[in-house]
């Protein structure tokens, strides 16, 4: 008798973010092209967002058609789907901490007595905390996908040595010298996550990444979104622990058929017309990413800035950019004076934004898909960091690829320098062609990683590989079921 086969059969959970989600869906389209079946699980308002009440929708309908085998459904986080968990973010992830496992644990044993036939194991976002409990109780595999710079993990990865050496928590004014982690050669304190800088230990996200990096240490394979080239170093000192495979930017991986169209959360507004009518180089396009916030003042000293600054300019405000709700968060008669060069909107198609000849900047608050997507379109970026990774995502950025500039280099935020950082960037001399250089040698880095014969592309085949030999799913030439 010949050995069973199995296919395998990934069942996959995203952070309910969009910077997470896309990464996500485009993984589970890059497996299914390698023959592997995919259930990808959404949670239910994250579906009620992108399709409104009309249940019977499916992600990933084109892809089914063009012969992939993915399917798709949703799972509660035990909300109701009105609650607004932007606005209550803290009650909401301490309910996804103590609730949420047992609503996985429900799903992957009801899906797994439903699919008897495949071989299943689980791939989740690292910051979910119940990856390898669950996969331990089923005696799966796990795969852990970490949507952030290696840098970012690493330092999350190693938060023992941190706090052995008492940067973390680490107060926020002090400017120190860490040398002390493996495979990465220096960072400054001031240049950690916020969260490692939180002199209360009990915020939520202070329980949510300890508890996740416990977690990872006992994955079977983690996924990180960036390039190997890029942060060589320190992926080598994980892999001496585990094995990380580089295999970003997964969103512009070359083979990924562009079908999926509902994966914004927001409803884009059109500017194409809008920058088609602008000359090359000529516009600076700012946003925030998708769900931080900043405060009222901020908001007035950008907009005084771009109004001294005279450049043409997109900008996205979101309704949630100011944690208030506040609607009028634009200073008095702002969009009127900038009638004609500005063009203020909720959100866009970013990409297909920054790759437009018109944009010649990029003022970001260092999300690292935006940093990627820029990268991606060879635009140089003026850095704000707001939270989270952005901080060390910016050293990135600014320090080290040396293809950006900050935008307030003390701590406060102030409308002659912004106008004097914007101008410089989209019309300014020398300094500006070097940052150009650099970012389209990047770009190049990033370019090649993609390619055939690129890190990434091997990377990503040769974890599919010893991914597929793991889970033993035998030879799919032997026999079928
Ligand atoms: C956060 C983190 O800061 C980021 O580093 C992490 O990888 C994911 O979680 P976010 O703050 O949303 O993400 O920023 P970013 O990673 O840049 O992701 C934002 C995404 O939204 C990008 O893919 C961007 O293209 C998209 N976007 C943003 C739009 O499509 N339209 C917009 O108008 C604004």
């Amino acid at each position: 008798m010949g050995e069973t086969y199995r296919k395998p059969h990934a069942i996959m959970i995203a952070l309910p973010y969009q910077g997470h989600i896309t990464p996500f869906v485009n993984l589970a389209i890059k497996l299914a092209s390698k023959s592997f079946v995919i259930t990808f699980v959404h949670l239910e308002y994250i579906h009620q967002t992108l399709f409104g009440s009309k249940n019977e929708a499916d992600l990933f309908s084109k892809e089914r058609e063009s012969g992939l085998d993915i399917r798709y459904t949703t799972i509660s986080d035990g909300f109701p789907l009105e609650f607004d968990r932007v606005l209550h973010s803290d009650e909401y992830w301490e309910c996804m901490l103590r609730d949420f496992p047992a609503r996985v644990d429900e799903f992957i044993a009801k899906t797994m007595d439903s699919e008897p036939f495949l071989t299943h194991f689980l791939i989740a976002d690292t910051f979910y905390t119940w990856l390898q409990t669950i996969a331990k109780k089923y005696n799966l595999i796990n795969v852990s996908f970490w949507t952030e710079p290696a840098l970012v993990f690493s330092l999350a990865y190693h938060l023992d040595l941190l706090k052995e050496n008492g940067h973390f928590p680490c107060k926020d004014n002090i400017d120190e010298e860490i040398n002390y982690l493996p495979g990465v050669a220096s960072i400054s304190s001031k240049d950690l996550m916020s969260f490692l800088k939180e002199t209360d230990e009990t915020t939520i996200v202070n329980k949510v990444v300890p508890k996740a990096f416990e977690q990872v240490k006992r994955a079977d394979f983690i996924l990180h979104n960036t390039i190997h080239e890029l942060e060589s170093e320190i992926l080598s000192a994980l892999n001496k622990i585990q094995p990380n495979y580089a295999i970003g930017p997964i969103n512009f991986s070359k083979n990924l058929a562009k079908t999926i169209t509902n994966k914004s959360l927001r409803a884009e507004s059109d500017c194409i017309n809008w920058l088609n009518s602008k000359s090359p180089g000529s516009v600076l396009y700012i946003s925030f990413g998708s769900f931080v916030q900043t405060s009222k003042q901020v908001i007035e000293e950008i907009a005084y800035g771009l109004l001294l600054s005279e450049v043409n300019f997109i900008w996205v405000v979101r309704s949630d950019t100011v944690g208030s709700g506040d609607a009028n968060i634009l200073p008095n008669g702002f969009e009127d004076e900038v009638k004609g060069r500005g063009l203020i909107i909720p959100w866009c198609d970013q990409i297909m934004v920054l790759s437009n000849p018109a944009v010649g900047g990029f003022l970001t608050h260092c999300g690292w898909n935006s940093i990627l997507e820029s990268v991606w379109s060879g635009i140089p970026m003026i850095c704000y960091p707001l939270s989270y990774d952005q901080p060390t995502n910016r050293k990135l950025v600014v320090d080290d690829w040396k293809i950006g500039i900050n935008l307030c280099d003390g701590g406060s935020i102030d409308r002659n320098t912004v106008a004097e950082k914007i101008k410089s960037l989209i019309s300014g001399p020398s300094s500006e062609a070097a940052l150009k250089h650099e970012v389209k040698k990047v770009n190049g880095i990033l370019e090649n990683a993609l390619g055939a014969d690129g890190s990434s592309e091997k990377n990503f085949d040769q974890f599919v590989n010893e991914l597929k030999a793991k889970l033993n799913c035998g030879n799919e030439e032997v026999s079928t079921i």
